[in-house]
């Protein structure tokens, strides 16, 4: 082999290392997201992400607004992962804590799809989605799936078409009313989408509205 020849052999390897190497960012779970964001993120950054969380006012920084236009638009998933993790520096110091110490990668993922909800979701969280968890598992996996794609295993029997939840694109189009209407009152004619009236109260039809919506990826 020619000198040259030799040099571009070890290119393409460096090239397919660098592939193998190279580190992609997941879809997170954003259920899990809201909650480890709960515990931890809005002390400083706040519910809303808006960077007024209870310590904001006690500490003598300032906390970035996690729904600020450039990280919205500017910071890919992977440069939001490292500022979490704390593996690149942030802009203006060492105020906010390296969480690479304390959660693990696939955590980080599913707090990153959060942050992309609080981001980019048109609507908010109409009830506690922790009620709505449980609602969720005891009435609605039978036909939209423990995923909520869809696929629930009654769907293998009746012919019916169960929403499928997980698109954060066609969630954004509906309304918390119209979705708080539907799971109340069902969906008319041949559909077999039930309404809960009779069995939850309107808290467990809240929360579970929140669940669904959380059940999306935001990226
Ligand atoms: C003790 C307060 C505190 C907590 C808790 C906290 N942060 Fe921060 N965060 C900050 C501060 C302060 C900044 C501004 C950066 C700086 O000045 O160093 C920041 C900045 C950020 C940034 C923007 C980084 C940049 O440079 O643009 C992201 C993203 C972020 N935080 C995410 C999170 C997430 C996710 C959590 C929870 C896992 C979290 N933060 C918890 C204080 C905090
Ligand atoms: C027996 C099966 C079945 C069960 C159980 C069921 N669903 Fe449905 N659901 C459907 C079907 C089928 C549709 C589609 C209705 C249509 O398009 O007319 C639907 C549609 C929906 C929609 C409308 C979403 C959209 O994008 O149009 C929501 C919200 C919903 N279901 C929530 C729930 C919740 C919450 C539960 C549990 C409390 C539940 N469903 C239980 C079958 C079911």
């Amino acid at each position: 082999m020619k000198s040259y020849e030799k040099n571009s052999v070890k290119f393409l390897a460096g090239i397919c290392l660098l592939a193998l190497v190279s580190f992609s960012v997941h879809a997170g779970n954003t259920y899990e997201g809201y909650m480890l964001y709960n515990q931890t993120c809005y002390l400083c950054h706040g519910d809303s992400g808006k960077g007024d969380g209870p310590l904001a006012g006690k500490i003598d920084i300032s906390i970035t607004d996690l729904t600020d236009d450039k990280l919205v638009n500017e910071t890919s998933d992977l440069k939001l992962f490292r500022l979490i993790q704390g593996t690149i520096k942030h802009g203006s110091g060492n105020n906010m804590p390296q969480w690479g110490l304390a959660l693990a990668g696939p955590q980080i993922e599913s707090i990153i799809s959060y942050v992309r909800f609080l981001q980019r979701s048109k609507h908010s969280l109409p009830g506690d989605p922790r009620i709505g968890e449980q609602v969720y598992r005891d009435n609605c996996v039978a036909c939209h799936g423990r995923l909520g794609k869809g696929d629930g295993i009654l769907t293998t029997v009746m012919k019916m078409n169960a929403a499928d939840h997980t698109s954060s694109m066609e969630m954004n189009k509906h309304p918390n009313s119209q979705l708080i209407e539907i799971v109340t009152n069902g969906t008319p004619g041949k559909s077999l989408m039930p309404g809960w009236k009779e069995k939850l109260s309107s808290d467990e039809i809240e929360g579970v509205v929140a669940y669904i919506r959380l059940l999306s990826t935001y990226r």
